[in-house]
């Protein structure tokens, strides 16, 4: 595995610091480790810090990216000799919950997938959910306000805050029926190549499950406990822009050698 970084931006020879005990740990176990300037980037100049091994699948391991621009990154890589790992339809299909919810439906919250325009206050009379958790295609309102809503009208809340705060609703919004979770007992999976892998070694049964349905090379899976106990999915996320969470940075990177 060959794996791409964001620079710094005022030391364009390191790692952005987010992600800079990952890339240092990445390098320490060997693996090959490129960085790109994100500003740079972002103009259209591709130019990553040194070139890539032939045959050797690249992977970007750094802040969400949006279609464009991972379309744009995989074809930099492209004419700089590089193969990424994951096709843009992969990237789509995991990073997109409009790539990822119809096949995984029964292990997830039923959810609505409608354009931000869409007539909410129709929309919640026909659900009649008691609440609703609102998120666009990527991402919830992490801002204290949160994502849940209990009608039309703080469905365009939320709606208007994500917009706000991250320039634009991305994909389009997403309603996912409310489900009672047990606080603190979300965990992130990731599969790499059909194997998946834990923070602790103890993978359930559910989770291989889950695993088997997503044609891609690398996602995380995030499940959480609800309130008669069953394992719930969360969310399926593209293992290049998961964040690892509660995994020791060192065991993560092995998962690189391992595959
Ligand atoms: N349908 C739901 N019902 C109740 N709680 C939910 C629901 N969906 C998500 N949550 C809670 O909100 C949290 C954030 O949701 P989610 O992971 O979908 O959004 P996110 O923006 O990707 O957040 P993060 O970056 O933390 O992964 C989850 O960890 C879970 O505890
Ligand atoms: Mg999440």
């Amino acid at each position: 595995m060959q794996i791409i970084y964001p620079s710094d931006y005022f030391s364009p020879g390191k790692a952005d610091e987010t992600f800079e005990l990952e890339f240092n740990c990445a390098k320490n176990n060997g693996l090959t480790c490129l960085l790109l300037s994100s500003e740079h980037a972002a103009m259209g100049k591709y130019q990553f810090s040194q070139s890539f091994e032939p045959g050797v699948p690249v992977i970007w391991r750094g802040w969400m990216l949006s279609t464009d621009e991972y379309q744009q990154l995989h074809r930099a890589v492209a004419r700089c000799g590089g193969q990424m790992l994951e096709s843009f339809d992969d990237y789509i299909r995991c990073h997109y919950i409009s790539g990822w919810y119809d096949i995984c439906q029964k292990y997830t919250p039923e959810t609505v997938l409608v354009s931000a325009e869409a007539d909410f206050d129709k929309l919640t009379d026909q659900l009649k959910w008691p609440r609703y958790f609102v998120k666009d295609y990527v991402k919830s309102l992490t801002t204290s306000r949160g994502s849940v809503a209990a009608n039309a009208d703080e469905i365009r809340e939320v709606l208007q805050s994500i917009e706000h705060f991250r320039g634009k609703i991305e994909g389009g919004v997403s309603l996912r029926r409310f489900e009672h979770f047990v606080a603190e007992s979300e965990r992130r999976y990731f599969s790499l190549n059909g194997q998946v892998y834990s923070a602790d070694g103890v993978i359930p049964d559910v989770v291989i499950e889950i695993a088997q349905l997503v044609d891609a090379p690398f996602f995380s899976i995030d499940m959480v406990e609800n309130d008669v106990g069953q394992l719930r999915l969360v969310e399926i996320g593209d293992g290049q822009v998961s964040d690892i969470k509660e995994w020791p940075v060192e065991r993560f990177v092995r998962m690189f050698i391992a595959s």
